[in-house]
C-alpha cells in the first residue's frame, strides 16, 4: 500500500450502536452500523445491555468494516473512536478496544468529540454533496442532544444555544410511546405525518429565552391532550393517528425552526448543517429546503447514512484532526459528559 495513504479505522459505541468504518485519505471506504435490537422491548435504552452489546458486537463489527474496505490491519495509519458524550459503559468498550488496537498496531490514537462529528459528517466526501465552509451554523437533533453550534472551524466550535430538558428525539419518541407506538418512535411519527394533517390539532410551543430549547413540557402536553380525547372516545389514537403525528411533527419543526431562524438573525449567519439523528426527519428536511427558497439560506442536509449514529462521521473528524497531528495520549479515558 503506498504510504501517502492515510487509511483510519474509526470506531463508535456511544449510545445503542456498534459501528466502525474505515477511511482512505477522508473517503469513506466501508461504513458498518449493527443496530442492537435488545432495547425495542424495554421502551428504550437499557445501559448495562448496550455494553454488553457492545462487547458481543465490536469484533465482527470491526472485522466486517476491514473486509469491506479491503485493508489490512497492518495497513492503517491510527484508530478514531468516540470519546463522549454517551453512555459511560458503552463508551468504555470502544474507547478500550481503539487503545489496546492503537498500542497494539504502534499507530497514533485519535479521540473524537461524538457532537463535533455529527456537525463534521459534512465534510464526508460524496456526490451531490456540496461540504459548507466556515463559518456556518450546525443544529445537532439527536436522541440525546438538541443544540445550535456556530462552526468556525473544524475543531473550532461554540454551543449558542441547546435544550434545557429532553432532547428533541426524546420529544418524538416520548409521543410515540404515548401513542403506544414501539421505540424508536421517531421514524414512525415521521412515516404517519406523511399522510396526516398537519394542522389538524393544536399544540402550544414552549416559551424559551435566547436560542435555547425545552421539550418536557411538550411530551406532557401531549399526553393530557391524548388522556382527555381517549376518554370522550377510546378510539380516538386508532382513528387519528396520522393527523395526531402531521401535528406533533408540525409543532416540533415549528419550534426548531423558530429558533434557526432566530440563531441566522443573532449571528448574521445563513448557511445551515443539521445533524443527528433526527435530521433524518423529512419534515425537518422540507422546512430547510423551503428555508433556501424563502430566505435565502444555504442549507446542509446530510446523507441519511450519515444522520443517525455512525463511525464514518467519526472517521471523518479523525482524518483531520490526522492532518493536524492532533493524537491522544494512552492514558485517554471516556468522558460520558464531553463539551464540544
Ligand atoms: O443520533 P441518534 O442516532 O442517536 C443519538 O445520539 O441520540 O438519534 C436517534 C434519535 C431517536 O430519538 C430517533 O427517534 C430519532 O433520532 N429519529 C427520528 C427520525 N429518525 C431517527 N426522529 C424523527 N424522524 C425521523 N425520521
Ligand atoms: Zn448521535
Amino acid at each position: 500500500m503506498a504510504d501517502h495513504l492515510i487509511n483510519i479505522l474509526a470506531i463508535e459505541s456511544s449510545c445503542d450502536d456498534t459501528a466502525a468504518a474505515v477511511l482512505s485519505n477522508g473517503k469513506i471506504l466501508s461504513n458498518i452500523v449493527a443496530t442492537q435490537e435488545v432495547h425495542k422491548q424495554y421502551g428504550g435504552v437499557v445501559p448495562e445491555l448496550a455494553s454488553r452489546a457492545h462487547q458481543q458486537n465490536i469484533v465482527p463489527v470491526i472485522h466486517q468494516a476491514l473486509e469491506k474496505a479491503n485493508i489490512d490491519k497492518k495497513d492503517l495509519s491510527a484508530i478514531a473512536f468516540t470519546r463522549g458524550p454517551g453512555l459511560m459503559g458503552s463508551l468504555l468498550v470502544g474507547t478500550s478496544f481503539a487503545k489496546s488496537l492503537a498500542m497494539g498496531l504502534n499507530v497514533p490514537l485519535i479521540e473524537v468529540n461524538h457532537m463535533q462529528a455529527h456537525i463534521l459528517a459534512h465534510f464526508i466526501e460524496e456526490e451531490g454533496f456540496d461540504k459548507p465552509e466556515f463559518p456556518f451554523l450546525a443544529m445537532t437533533i439527536s436522541g440525546g442532544h438538541t443544540q445550535i453550534v456556530k462552526v468556525s472551524d473544524y475543531f473550532d466550535m461554540k454551543v449558542i444555544g441547546e435544550t434545557l430538558d429532553d432532547a428533541v428525539g426524546e420529544a418524538f419518541d416520548k409521543s410515540a410511546k404515548i401513542l403506544g407506538l414501539p421505540y424508536p418512535g421517531g421514524p414512525l411519527i415521521d412515516k404517519y405525518a406523511r399522510e396526516g394533517d398537519p394542522k389538524a390539532f393544536q399544540f402550544t410551543k414552549p416559551k424559551v429565552d435566547d436560542l435555547n430549547f425545552s421539550f418536557s413540557g411538550f411530551k406532557t402536553a401531549v399526553l393530557y391532550f391524548i388522556q382527555k380525547k381517549t376518554k370522550e372516545d377510546p378510539e380516538f389514537v386508532e382513528k387519528n393517528l396520522k393527523d395526531i403525528c402531521a401535528s406533533i411533527q408540525y409543532t416540533i419543526i415549528g419550534i426548531l425552526m423558530d429558533k434557526l431562524k432566530k440563531a441566522v438573525k443573532n449571528t448574521g449567519i445563513n448557511q445551515v448543517a443539521i445533524g443527528g439523528g433526527v435530521s433524518a426527519n423529512s419534515g425537518i428536511r422540507q422546512a430547510l429546503v423551503n428555508a433556501e427558497k424563502k430566505w435565502g439560506w444555504k442549507c446542509f442536509i446530510p446523507k441519511f447514512e450519515y444522520t443517525t449514529d455512525n463511525a464514518a462521521m467519526i472517521g471523518i473528524a479523525g482524518y483531520h484532526k490526522y492532518l493536524q497531528k492532533d493524537f491522544a495520549d494512552f492514558s485517554v479515558t471516556a468522558q460520558s459528559r464531553y463539551k464540544i
